[in-house]
Parts: C-alpha cells; structure tokens; sequence
C-alpha cells in the first residue's frame, strides 16, 4: 500500500560537474521498471540542484529532485540561505529537513524544522523529516520517546492532507556514516513507534500511508534485511548513494 521511496542525500560531496555525471550515470545505470516501483529521489548539494534537473529531463528520467535545507522565509536579508520559492522556481520537489547534521552543527531545533516543514507545504515542496536518538539517548533506554517527541514537534499544526506530502526519516545518529548499521530489527521497533506517533496524531489513514525510511550506513549488504521490516519503507542513504552502481541496487531491493 504504501510505495517505496529510495533517496540519496549527496550531503557536501560532489563539486557541479562530478554532480552531472553522477545524475547521468543513475539514469543509465537505475532500471525504468524499477521507477514505477519506487519513488527515487536525489538530493544533491544546491549548487547542482538544477544541473541534476537538467539532466534527468533531458534524459526523460523519471528520478525525482530533493534539497538538502530550505529556510522558512521567501525571501529577504538571510545570507546564505535558500527559499522554498527558490526551489520550486527550478523544479525541485522534496526537501530533507532536520537532519542531524544540520541539528547538531547548524543549531537546527524542533522550531526551525517545523516552520520549515510547514513553509514547503504551503510552497508545494515535500519536506523529508529527519528524526534520530544519540548513542547516549539510546543507551538510557529513551529512543522511543525521544524520536517520537522529535515527530510530534516536527509535525505540530499540519492537518491530514498536509500529510499526504510528507515522508518521514529515522536515522540513528549512531548509525550515520559509522558504517554500523541498526539491527533491522532496531530500525522497525522505532519506525513502528513513529508510526504510532502519527496514529494518534492524525488518525489511522494517515499512519498507514505515510512513508517511514531508515537512513544510517544502508548499503547493499544490509538493505534486504531492512526492507523486509514491516515499518520501513525505504532508505534515506548516504555514502551509498555516491556511488551509482551501489545506489542503483538498492533501488533494485526496493522494487521488489
Ligand atoms: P550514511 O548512509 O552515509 O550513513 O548517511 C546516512 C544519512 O545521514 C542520510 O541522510
């Protein structure tokens, strides 16, 4: 019922032109069929935002483009920062918010990813929500309750059709980069507690149909095993996702 979602986050990795023939080379490499299986989506650094995009029309591939961050403004004195506007105004469709990275080295807060989630719904962007304990939270026995706080905070004020836009991503901070992966097992007890989290929020409709990926050293190694868990739905990846040949067979394991 619900369709699986497969997304790389570059993170800063990838200069303009090394984006390009990345791009280039999932669309050659990522099978069509797998495409109507699977929502894939690429979410390289914004300098390349409209490079991909390029690439993926004129290739008539049907691979979608995410942001890494947004600000919450239109518009205005931010330095630095990008707008939804700005985004949608190249064609990008989703936009990760409050990953771990930006909460612990860009003094992201459960305020600021909400005002973003709700400005890339009002601007017709699909935010991809970032939620994950520390190490420390997870050894005091708080994961469940300190993810789905994170949920409840992230998504406060949105009704059921906004949800409809939304996907969820539970990336252990333990687990991102380290190469040490959640047990499947790990990875569905907190996805199902997210899931939980948004049936009492908005109901069963919307806890059924919402999109909870895992994200934290997915490879092809481990992403069976993942995806084979009732409440994971996907993969928000990483390091895996660098590399084309890597990308295009989880997609594969996705499609199945
Ligand atoms: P890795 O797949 O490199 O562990 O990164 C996960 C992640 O943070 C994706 O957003």
């Amino acid at each position: 019922m619900r369709k699986p979602m497969m997304a790389g986050n570059w993170k800063m990795n990838m200069n303009y032109h090394e984006a390009v023939v990345l791009t280039q080379e999932l669309c050659n490499r990522v099978k069509r069929k797998d495409l109507d299986k699977v929502d894939v989506v690429i979410c390289p650094p914004a300098i390349s935002l409209r490079g991909a995009l390029t690439v993926l029309d004129f290739d008539k591939t049907k691979i979608s483009v995410g942001a890494q961050n947004v600000h919450w403004e239109d518009h205005g004195a931010f330095t630095g920062e990008i707008s939804v506007p700005m985004l949608t105004d190249i064609g990008v469709e989703y936009c990760i918010v409050g990953h771990s990275e930006r909460r612990e080295m860009f003094a992201e807060t459960d305020e600021t990813v909400n005002l973003k989630v709700k400005a890339l719904l009002d601007g017709k962007v699909k935010p991809i929500v970032c939620v994950g304990e520390s190490l420390s939270i997870r050894d005091e026995g708080s994961a469940v309750s300190y993810v789905c706080a994170q949920v409840n905070a992230a998504l406060a004020g949105l009704d059921d059709i906004d949800m409809a836009n939304v996907t969820i991503a539970y990336e252990p901070i333990w687990a991102i980069g380290t190469g040490r992966t959640a047990l499947p097992e790990q990875a569905q007890e907190i996805c199902a507690a997210i899931r939980g989290q948004l049936r009492t929020m908005f109901g069963d409709e919307v806890a059924d149909s919402t999109r909870i990926l895992y994200g934290g050293s997915m490879k092809p190694a481990n992403v069976e095993g993942l995806m084979a868990m009732e409440d994971i739905d996907g993969g928000l990846i990483g390091g895996a996702s660098l590399i084309s040949n890597d990308f295009k067979e989880l997609i594969e394991v996705a499609a199945r």
